[in-house]
């Protein structure tokens, strides 16, 4: 066991876990925030995907001691429980850019930093960043259009 200190969507958290706990794991079960999904539990389909201090990272392939210190932000981070999409989240609503929704939280959570990185996203730009993150459901092109429309349109 270790003593871990990080930020959480903003929220200071102290706790005690096991050397070999899974970022994953830590969000969903010692912290409750179940938005970040497990897919694959090897790095391969994004599901799980988080950012930490601003970059997009595979929850289930990092311990979570090794985000002492750092800020870690979920899904649940983009918008407040009874408050406004984030133009993101909104885009992909009305693109209907998902459809069961377990790959949504990865999606979102890669695509918030391309976006910061990326204001004007070609698609082949777009594709791309999507390459991480895989989806059964929609065959993609509506996500793309989402991320797309997110990026033109005035938030
Ligand atoms: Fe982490 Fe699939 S659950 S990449
Ligand atoms: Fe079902 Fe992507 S919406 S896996």
């Amino acid at each position: 066991m270790r003593e871990l200190v990080l930020t959480v969507n903003g929220r200071s958290v102290h706790e005690h876990v096991d050397d070999r706990l899974l970022l994953s794991d830590f969000l969903r079960h010692s912290l409750g925030l179940r938005g970040t999904h497990v897919g694959c539990e090897q790095g391969v389909c994004g599901a799980c995907t988080v950012q930490v201090d601003g970059r997009a990272v595979r929850s289930c392939l990092m311990l979570a001691a090794q985000a002492e210190g750092c800020h870690v932000e979920t899904v649940e981070a983009l918008a407040e429980p009874d408050g406004p999409l984030s133009a993101l989240q909104d885009a992909f609503r009305r693109h209907h850019a998902l459809q069961c929704g377990f790959c949504t939280a990865g999606f979102l959570m890669s695509l918030e930093p391309f976006l910061r990185d990326h204001p004007e996203p070609t698609e082949a730009e777009v594709r791309e960043a999507l390459a991480g993150n895989l989806c059964r459901c929609t065959g993609y092109e509506a996500i793309v259009e989402a991320v797309i429309a997110a990026a033109r349109e005035p938030r």
